[in-house]
């Protein structure tokens, strides 16, 4: 598959065309001084396995992933940090020898970093989950982990509920039900939902909205999410697409393989551009 292989790190994904990891990692190689090539690499859908045994039979060192495959690549690791062990997905491998891939999730502490970047998050924060999908998954130890209350809101509850007694054991968590729709408001508001449908305006009520409630959207897009529209439509002036979640996610991958953390400030001014 890579004859003449001339990268050692990668993200795979699929589709993966518009991803911006070869530009963040290749700014952080620049800004480090570590020499490492990366590229984009699309994977039909079926064949993960073989592209990733592959890729590191032929001299690769380190991979993201990027969906659909962050299970996949879960199952594909034979050794797992603990907080990829917690999400039961992988977005960063590393090869540790010929015998060990580590994988990682580094996906929650890049949410956490931004958040704590964009002063949206502090201990005892109460924060509605839009979502209870894989993206999801990945970031709930680290919120619950800071010290805040979560709550899931979700379109198939039973998705909501699976997720909940799964992490209530690391924290505050729980489903987000009718019955708390006039009793509830939230500090912090995350769409990880894929799809945020405009049509439904009235998708999160606005009893659970104050003037300082802060919204951060873990997708990001050139024009803005839909999400964030719905935030300007609503008068919100703290909200966030998840941009700086996407920069602070490979510092982390970035330090699992080269044992530095790049700054992301610059950066994330350089992708917002
Ligand atoms: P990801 O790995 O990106 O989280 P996923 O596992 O497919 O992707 O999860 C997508 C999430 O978006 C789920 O919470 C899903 O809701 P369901 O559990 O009901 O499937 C939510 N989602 C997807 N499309 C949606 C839509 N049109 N309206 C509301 N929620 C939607």
């Amino acid at each position: 598959m890579f004859r003449n292989q001339s990268f050692n790190y990668a993200v795979f994904g699929n589709p993966i065309d518009h991803s911006k990891s070869p530009k963040i990692h290749n700014l952080f190689a620049k800004k480090t001084g570590i020499f490492h090539t990366y590229k984009s690499v699309n994977v039909p859908l079926d064949q993960f396995n073989t592209v990733l045994c592959n890729f590191f039979k032929q001299g690769g060192q380190g991979a993201n992933v990027t969906a659909p495959f962050k299970q996949e690549a879960y199952l594909f690791c034979n050794k797992l940090t603990e907080r990829a062990k917690i999400a039961e997905s992988v977005n960063t491998l590393k090869k540790i020898d010929d015998k060990y891939i580590l994988g990682d999730n580094t996906d929650g502490i890049g949410l956490l970093s931004d958040l704590i970047r964009l002063n949206f998050i502090k201990k005892k924060y109460s924060i509605l989950i839009i979502g209870a999908g894989g993206a999801v998954k990945g970031v709930l130890f680290p919120l619950l982990s800071f010290g805040c209350s979560i709550f899931i809101l979700n379109r198939t509850f039973s998705n909501a509920k699976k997720l909940v007694s799964q992490f209530n054991k690391y924290g505050d968590i729980h489903i987000f039900d009718k019955t708390l729709w006039n009793i509830k408001c939230f500090d912090l508001i995350i769409n990880a939902t894929s799809k945020f449908i405009k049509k439904k305006d009235d998708f999160i009520p606005l009893s659970l909205v104050s003037s300082k409630t802060c919204f951060y959207d873990m997708n990001y897009q050139i024009n803005n999410t839909a999400f964030i529209d719905w935030c300007l439509k609503i008068g919100s002036v703290f909200f966030s697409n998840g941009i700086g979640m996407l920069a602070f996610q490979a510092a982390h991958s970035f330090l699992l393989w080269h044992n530095i953390l790049p700054e992301t400030d610059d950066i994330i001014d350089i992708l917002k551009r």
